[in-house]
């Protein structure tokens, strides 16, 4: 049953983009849809906010460590970090307060890929992708 929801979804998805031309269906520059998840290579609207807000990541041997470097007010601040692994397993995450720093650390993970994200309440949400 769940192949065949699949299958009928991606029919659909092909006769939608058919439909619409194929410039309009592959509108995504990156890994992440366009306009809705921010990276350094596609900050989209935000393009003058990479260096505050896309985040920095740095392994020294076993404690990884999520930077943002944002200032933090009342008004506008960095809500929250993550770390997810490729497959959607989130290793740890940090909810920060607007006197917080948004800076958090983790426990080295085994090799792999990983997403630190970062989340700003007025700048959106941010994801740099990492090789461990
Ligand atoms: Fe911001």
């Amino acid at each position: 049953m769940s192949d065949r929801r699949t299958f009928l979804k991606s029919t659909v998805a092909v006769a939608a983009g058919l439909a619409l031309g194929a410039t309009n269906v592959s509108a995504e520059t990156g890994p992440f849809p366009s306009g809705v998840v921010y990276t350094a290579e596609d900050p989209g609207m935000w393009d003058k906010k990479v260096g505050s807000h896309a985040p920095q990541v740095s392994v020294d041997g076993d404690k990884l460590t999520i930077e943002t470097k944002h200032p933090m007010s009342a008004d506008h601040y960095i809500v929250r970090h993550t770390l997810v692994s490729s497959d959607g397993k989130v290793v740890g995450y940090q909810v920060f307060s607007p006197d917080g720093t948004p800076k958090s650390t983790y426990a080295t993970p085994a090799k792999g890929e990983y997403f630190a994200t970062s989340f700003c309440n007025l700048h959106d949400f941010w994801v740099t992708k990492v090789t461990i």
